[in-house]
């Protein structure tokens, strides 16, 4: 048994007893009812799974949860799909994934949706010139798998949140 103490969307969890062989997408799903966090393929291929682990430094990266024992989030911040939305109202890049009618079955979203918002916060400390975009959103995207082949809308999505805020997220000389 492990003691888990984490922070999942800026609130605290534990101490907390799990199994050394409990899942992170178990014990999000199972134990905490978080849902959001689906689960695929069981073998870290879909990236349906994908959480957002939040780094000391202010970076950030995703992980899938289904191959990875909770135990191994103990001391870590992480964001899931339940921690996009603040006060009710929706962020930038959930409103653009519904006005691209990017998802069907949805159950790759909440992947997608964390490693758009790792780019957006990426390009917000390192910006890119325009003609690497459409390269940097694919590299980004890349290994999200989505059985109702969404991938071009959601590209447009990710695109459309950063064009929308270019001076955030683009360099100035394109
Ligand atoms: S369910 Fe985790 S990568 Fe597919
Ligand atoms: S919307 Fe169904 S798997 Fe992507």
């Amino acid at each position: 048994m492990t003691t888990l103490n984490l922070t999942i969307n800026g609130q605290k969890h534990g101490p907390i007893e799990v199994r050394d062989d409990l899942s992170m997408n178990d014990f999000l799903r199972e134990m905490l009812g978080m849902t959001g966090t689906k689960f695929g393929c069981g073998a870290a291929q879909c990236l349906s799974c994908a959480v957002i682990i939040d780094n000391p430094d202010g970076t950030s990266y995703t992980t899938p949860t289904c191959v990875v024992p909770a135990a191994n989030f103990d001391g870590k911040a992480i964001r899931t799909v339940e921690g996009h939305a603040k006060d009710g109202e929706l962020s930038a890049l959930q409103r653009a994934f519904i006005d691209h009618f990017a998802f069907q079955c949805g159950y790759c979203t909440a992947g997608f949706l964390n490693e758009g918002q790792v780019l957006l916060e990426l390009l917000a400390r390192e910006p890119v010139a325009r003609d690497q975009l459409e390269t940097v959103i694919a590299d980004a995207l890349d290994g999200h798998l989505c059985r109702c082949t969404g991938y071009i809308k959601y590209h447009q999505a990710v695109r459309d949140v950063i064009l929308a805020d270019s001076k955030r997220y683009l360099t100035a000389n394109k």
